[in-house]
Parts: C-alpha cells; structure tokens; sequence
C-alpha cells in the first residue's frame, strides 16, 4: 500500500504554498529542466478545467486494463501512465471523479506517494502523485463508483433485447475522469490500449483502431494521439453490418436492419469530406446507434460516433447528425479545442462542415433548410443567453463546462464561417480549412491560434470581397449584422400555409403535399400561439402524435403541452420514460412546467424517469425543475 502524502494543503492554493512540504529539492528553477511549453502543445493558455500541469509532466500512452460488473455497476482494474518530464521535480497531477483509488506505484511495483485533494463539484479531486527520480511510468489501480457521471449502466429494460445490461460511456466534456484517473483537458494528446473483461456473450467496443476479441477480453488500440474525452466504451448485446470497406453500423441485433438502411450513406459521407477537407486519417469509420437513454444525439468518439436511435426516422431526413459526428473527425478530432472555452472552434467549424457535406449529398435546397432551422434556433436562444454567453470565445471559469454547449458555439460559430466564405469565395476558403487541419492535424489550438493562422493565411492575402470584423464575431454579443442569411422557397412556401392557418384555414386546406421533415419543423416552430382545439384538428390531419420521426414528434409535443392539448399525454409519458436525449428532454420538461399545473406534473413523471437518464440530463433537469434527489 502506498503511504498517502498528507500535505495537508487545501484544493486552490497557490501551488508555492506546497514547497516547505515537498522533499528538500523542491520544483523551483532547474537548470536541466526545459521549463517553456512544447512546440504545438497549446500548453501556454491554462484549462480552467483540469488539474494537470501537463507542461511540467504529461502523459504521452496510457494502458488501461479494466472488468466490467454489471452486477455493482462498477469497474475495476488499472491505469498505467506513460510519462514526459519535463521538469523533474514536479510531480504528476492527475483529475479523478468519484474514483476509489487502491494503489499507486511505479513500473516496478514500489508504491508512489500520493494524496487524493478534497472534491470541487464541477472539478472533482486532484490526484497528486510525486516521482522518484527516474520514474517514467504510473499505475494507479481503481475502481469506480456506480455513479460514475461518464458510465450510464442500463438495465435490461432500457435495451431493446430486454435480456442484457448495457453500458456505455460519455467522456466529453469533462467526464472521462470519473472512469479513468487521467491527466483531462483537450490539450493533453496521448495514444492508448485498453483491455476490457466483460460477463460472456456481451460485446465490448471503443473508438479505436483496432479490436481483437479474445475469449471474455476484448483488446483495443488507438495509435493516434487523442484527447481524454474521446476515450469511449460501449458493451451490451451488440452487432455490427459492413456498409462498405471502412464503414460499419453497430446495434443492438433488433435495431441493427433499421439503422444499417438508414445510415448506408455514411461511406458517401466520408468520401464528400474527404473532397472537400481532406484524407480521413482514422482508418474506420463505424457508428454505434445505442438504446435511447443515450444523453446526446451523437457523440464524436474517434472511428466510431456513438449515436441515438432517434435519429433512425426511416426515410434519411436525420441524417445530418451523422454528417455533423463525422466532420468532427476534421474539426475535433483531428484540431481539437485546446481547452472548453474554445469549444466553438468544435462545434463551429464542424456544423459548418456538416453543411456543406449536407449540400453535396443532398442538395443545396436541404441544407439552406438546414442551416435556416439552425438560425431560427440560434435567435431565440440568442434572447435568452445572459450577453457574456453569447461570445464565441466564452468565458467558463468557475462553471461547467456544459455551459457553452449553446447554439452560439455552434451555429453562431457556423455563420462566421460561412460569412468568411461569402467574402473570400468558397475555393479560397475550402483552401484555407484544408490547411488549417493539414497544418495543426493531431494538435490542440486555441482561439489566440486559429485567429494568427486566420490573419496570416485568409486576411493578410487580401482579395475579399468586403471586410469581416474578426473581433466583432469572436468577442461580440449577439449576431453580427453581417451574418449570412440562408434564403429558403421551399420555407417561403411553408411560410405561406402558416399563414393561411392562423388566418382561420382549415388544416385539411392547408397545400402540404410533399413536405419533407424540415419544412414540417418550420411548420412546427412558428405556429404559435395557438389553442388545443386548432392544435386537435392539426393531429386528426396530420396526425402528428403518431410520428416515427423523432424531431417533429418533439416539436409538436412541446407545442401541445405548452398550449394544452392533452391528446398527447400518453406518448409524452412513454417518450420521457424511454428517451434520455437531453436536446428533446428540456423543452419537454420546460413545456410542462409552463402548462397549467405543469409543476406537479413535470415533477411526477421526472421522479419516475429520472434513473433512466444520464447523469448529464438528470443535472440539467434538476436544476430545472429545482429536482433535489
Ligand atoms: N460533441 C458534441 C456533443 C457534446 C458536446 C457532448 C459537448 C458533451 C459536451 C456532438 O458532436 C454534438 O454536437 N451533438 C449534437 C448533434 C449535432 C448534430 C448538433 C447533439 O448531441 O445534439
Ligand atoms: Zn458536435
């Protein structure tokens, strides 16, 4: 057992404050030591977020060798850290959450001193783990709890086989650390092996490049440098159907026809951003539909996006979602925000790039529709957000980083995009991303970055047509006035009819024939205010409460219960106690609380669903409903 190293020091303290307690050489100035950040580590802008002082010891490989109870819901095993010292002295910090660690040593078995700091809500706890002299490897041996906020166990009821648990894991943004204790910020890259023991007859799978099934093991290898937060797991009944030569579809057996149909244009997809942007540099690319108490719509994990099966609509018309997980193998994955507050050079740059593989593969019609739907979302939350909220390059100190997880880092950080390219003209700009992601591919960057790359390689060039005030766009409030507007007839038209409804038409009038998905969502966004008995005459036309589409079925259940409409209570109760999809849950619940008696309402069914969903929703929704569990 390692002998705990009590210094009795308090989280935050100004590390100085550490020195009388540390062995006789402390970490001041050591002439061996290169003190300054790596070249391209992103090292110099601190993480709010993180612990680690990766710029004085970072991980470079971990191997992760863990068992999977699905009895306790709880995992078991170790990590081992591959270090660079870059200052011998420092000891190696890493972030945990809810972990209970065993021991820690060394690669020869010696115990390491150690001391485990006091818990920050949004942070977690601090491992401190000081090294000897030539230690270059860490095993830190663990469990974890079973309420691990990055593992969502699910009973057998929560598949679609009904027979067979199922888990999965969520690291982004800052979950990883309570299921591996690890050094966890977007700048830290490190490459990985992982060895997973599962009960018999389960399936495990990780983002990773390659698997290799062994009995009860399965092992995995990730030879590209990742950050922390794109090291995933799933494991549960599970199958797999081949699109094409490096694309496949995984799913529970019962799911898997479904999803396979619906997603076959994912090797389409890879090949029109390749075109645009670039080599897909991942080997696979596979996606995972998992039950519904996933808390995203997708998730970005590196050569297998995890992904709802509310997307599975039957006729494509979801299918952005998949061009959106796959573009971040380009603005993510590939360039990944150096830290959370520049998490729209993410979101930002990957809806632009989901846009434009949207147009070449379906048309420009259904993007412009697109983007128009991802405008309307973005002003009426723009009216919402407090200013601070409604910068790009976002302030997050002191918060989760879940807070930036607003249409501003997406489709804000997409229209500037898109208004660069309207000025510099499509080639010039497609020109400029494709180096931007040759020349930082396998790096974290910052905003300071992306913008000296943006003046040096867009700007300074000249040749635009008009001007863009960077600075306006970046760390402005609002929308600037210069925002492109998609222009939309085949919204005009939807416009149109809406109209005619409110003036008093009949819904039965109404000249809807041929509307796609997205022009059923406009339909939805603007028809209020309405009452529940035009509401009840909509339904027996259009039948809106039966729709296996996913999106629209949301919409119009926020619509009823807003107005009240009961005749979609029954599908609202089973739609909230299957679904964990935090994106449709808060207008869900946030409808019912603004209904008429709404509050004993939304409480009555949260209490009953609320251990169905992910620890990401049931904290958005405990605070929302003011839920103390
Ligand atoms: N990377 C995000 C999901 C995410 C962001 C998880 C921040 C945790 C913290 C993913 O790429 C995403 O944006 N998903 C969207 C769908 C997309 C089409 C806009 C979602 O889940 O709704
Ligand atoms: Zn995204």
């Amino acid at each position: 057992m390692a002998t705990a190293w009590r210094g009795g020091y308090k989280d935050g303290m100004k590390r100085t404050l550490l020195l009388p307690l540390l062995p006789a050489i402390a970490w001041t100035a050591c002439t061996g030591c290169a003190a300054g950040p790596e070249p391209g580590s992103a090292m110099t802008d601190l993480d709010v977020h993180s612990y680690a002082r990766p710029a004085e010891v970072r991980t470079r490989h971990i191997d992760l060798d863990l068992t999977l109870d699905f009895d306790t819901n709880i995992a078991r095993g170790q990590v081992t850290h591959h270090l660079v010292r870059r200052n011998r002295h420092a000891p190696f910090v890493v972030d945990t959450q809810d972990l209970a660690i065993a021991a820690v040593t060394d690669a020869a078995g010696r115990p390491l001193s150690h001391e485990l700091a006091t818990a920050d809500p949004h942070l977690g706890r601090r491992l401190t783990i000081l090294l000897g002299h030539d230690t270059t490897a860490v095993t830190i041996r663990y469990r974890t709890a079973p309420e691990a906020a990055a593992m969502q166990w699910l009973g057998p009821e929560q598949t679609s086989g009904q027979k067979l648990p199922f888990l999965f894991t969520q690291g982004q943004a800052i979950l990883t650390r309570s299921w591996i204790p690890l050094q966890d910020s977007p700048a830290v890259r490190i490459t990985w092996n992982a060895r997973i023991t599962a009960p018999t007859g389960m399936t495990t799978v990780m983002s990773a490049v390659e698997r290799e099934v062994d009995g009860e093991t399965t092992t995995f290898r990730m030879d590209k440098p990742v950050p922390s937060y794109l090291i995933a797991l799933a494991c549960g009944d599970l199958a797999s159907s081949d699109i094409s030569g490096r694309c496949a579809v995984w799913a529970e057996p019962a799911v898997l026809p479904r999803a396979a149909a619906e997603l076959s244009d994912m090797e389409a997809m890879v090949v029109a951003c390749e075109e645009l942007f670039g080599p897909y540099r991942w080997g696979r690319y596979d996606l995972l539909v998992l039950p519904p108490a996933f808390p995203f719509g997708g998730m970005e994990n590196p050569c297998l996006t995890f992904a709802t099966p509310t997307i599975l609509a039957g006729d494509k018309s979801l299918v952005a979602l998949v061009a959106h997980e796959l573009a971040h193998s380009w603005s993510g994955n590939l360039v990944t925000n150096a830290t959370w507050r520049d998490f729209w050079l993410n979101e930002g740059f990957t809806v632009y790039l989901e846009q434009r593989i949207m147009e070449r593969l379906y048309g420009r019609d259904r993007a412009t529709m697109e983007i128009a739907l991802g405008m309307q979302g973005l002003a009426a939350e723009l009216e919402e957000l407090p200013p601070p909220d409604q910068i790009l390059h976002i302030d997050l100190t002191g918060r989760n980083p879940d807070d930036g997880m607003t249409a501003v880092a997406y489709d804000k950080g997409a229209a500037f995009l898109r208004r660069l390219e309207q000025v510099y003209g499509r080639e010039t700009l497609d020109a400029f991303l494709r180096s931007w992601f040759d020349q930082h591919a396998f790096q974290s960057v910052t905003t300071a970055e992306f913008l000296a790359f943006l003046e040096a390689e867009l700007l300074a060039k000249g040749g635009g047509e008009g001007t863009v005030d960077i600075v306006r766009w970046v760390r402005g409030i609002g929308l600037p006035a210069d925002a492109p507007i998609p222009e939309s007839t085949l919204f005009a038209a939807v416009d149109t009819e809406r109209d005619r409804f409110r003036a008093g038409a009949a819904s039965s009038e109404l000249r809807t024939d041929g509307w796609v998905t997205q022009q059923w969502l406009r339909f939805l966004a603007d028809l209020d205010p309405v009452t529940p008995e035009r509401l009840a005459e909509l339904d027996k036309t259009f039948q809106f409460t039966r729709s296996g589409n996913s999106e629209i079925l949301a919409a119009w259940m926020a619509l009823a219960v807003r107005r009240g409409y009961r005749g979609v209570d029954r599908r609202l109760d089973l739609f909230l106690m299957t679904v964990g999809r935090r994106k449709f849950l808060k207008p869900l619940y946030e409808a019912l609380l603004a209904a008429e008696n709404g509050k004993a309402r939304a409480l009555a069914v949260y209490r009953r669903a609320r251990p169905r969903y992910h620890a990401v929703s049931q904290r958005t929704l405990d605070a929302m409903l003011d839920y103390r569990p």
